[in-house]
């Protein structure tokens, strides 16, 4: 791949900055980031997983405005030209995209769409957050950007994978029909203070149960690896990366690679907990290992991940032993109610702060 060099977004960048997926676990974090550094920040979500408590540090700040919108429909009129827009709208627990995968797909794909036109228009700098799944189940350790992975197109986490391959896909066209400045970042498992009680994910499940006395539930045999990016180190990348003039996708994680089952001991030692492991069946097109090959972010970015596993769950389990069962309860409500707001073709700019 030929690296193609286009003007650095965030440091030049005078005009508010677009995040949608802003209510989201790693969307709320890089708002706050964002507005730290003096950014007017546009923070745009349907909610469908993310949560307005999540922004709650934010609501009264005069630099951000809140608009609810599905990226999928056609975006509202008025929004301020932008200077750059990070994309992160979309459900990244398997949970919650399988339960919906035509609204994933769409998300992807037709909101990708809607959001890199809104880029050409105003001369935006676009983020897409991309994820190791367009790697599949990968054959090839650890995983470089140069692969092309080994993703089942039609299995039951293709709406994701496939879905995030495309917008990859549509975001080079962009750049190379359209000279559109690009940014692909490809996110690793990220955890950290605001992943939401019951939403699948392992390092979640894993506290959320071991708090409860709950026996931990391992799929397959918990052999299978993964790599965990604590959550300021992933907005670090993402900030670092819009502010580089790096055109190719950048993966961004953690490459220390634990198993499940490691994962399981280190979450019962920092709870305390003495729950006992339960063993189910590894779903389907569940990835066996999963490591990144962090070298482009190193030499480009001048990025490394600072957080050690045990630091970053210790701030996990803080947060989630607060919330963890109240937020449950919300979570399942939610997410019922998502269905409405992916089809509603309601724009409701809920809060503007200022
Ligand atoms: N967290 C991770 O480990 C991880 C790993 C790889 C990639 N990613 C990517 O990073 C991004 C953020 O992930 P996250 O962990 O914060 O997930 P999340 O589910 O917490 O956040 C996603 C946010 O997008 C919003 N959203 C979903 N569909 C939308 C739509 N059509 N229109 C507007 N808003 C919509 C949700 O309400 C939610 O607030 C996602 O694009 C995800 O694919 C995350």
């Amino acid at each position: 791949m030929t690296p193609a060099a286009s003007p650095a977004a965030l440091p030049r960048c005078d005009r508010p900055v677009l995040v949608t997926g802003a209510a989201g676990f790693v969307g709320s974090h890089l708002c706050e980031r964002l507005i730290e550094r003096g950014h007017t920040v546009i923070a745009l979500d349907d909610f469908s997983t993310g949560h307005a408590d999540h922004l709650k540090a934010l609501r009264r700040h005069t630099r951000l405005q809140f608009v609810r919108h599905d990226i999928a429909q056609p975006l509202p009129e008025g929004l301020p030209a932008c200077g750059a827009i990070f994309n992160l709208a979309c459900p990244a627990s398997p949970a919650h995209y399988q339960r919906h995968p035509v609204a994933t797909m769409l998300t992807s794909t037709v909101g990708t769409w809607r959001l890199l036109e809104l880029a050409r228009g105003s001369g935006a700098v676009f983020l897409q957050a991309s994820t190791s799944e367009v790697y599949g189940d990968p054959q090839v350790h650890p995983q470089h950007e140069s692969y092309w992975g080994h993703a089942n197109p039609i299995g039951p986490r293709s709406c994701y994978d496939e879905g995030k391959r495309a917008a990859e896909a549509l975001c080079y066209a962009y750049q190379r029909e359209h000279g559109l400045s690009v940014r692909v970042a490809r996110l690793f498992n990220c955890y950290g203070p605001r992943l939401r009680p019951g939403d699948g994910r392992v390092v979640s499940n894993f506290i959320v149960q071991a708090l409860a006395g709950r026996p931990l539930t391992v799929y397959g045999d918990g052999r299978q690896t993964r790599s965990f990016c604590y959550v300021s180190d992933t907005v670090r990348a993402l900030l670092a990366l819009m502010d580089s003039d790096w055109s190719q996708p950048v993966n961004i994680g953690n490459p220390a690679e634990h198993t499940v089952l490691e994962l399981a001991d280190r979450v019962r030692a920092l709870t305390g907990s003495d729950s006992p492991l339960v063993f189910r069946p590894l779903p389907a097109d569940d990835p066996v290992r999963r490591r990144p090959d962090i070298g482009t972010a190193r030499s480009v970015l001048h990025w490394r991940p600072e957080v050690a596993l045990d630091e970053g769950l210790a701030l996990t389990i803080e947060y989630l032993r607060e919330r963890a069962e109240p937020t449950l309860a919300v979570l399942h409500a939610d997410w019922h109610a998502a269905p409405e707001l992916v089809r509603g073709r309601t724009l409701q700019a809920v809060n503007r702060q200022d």
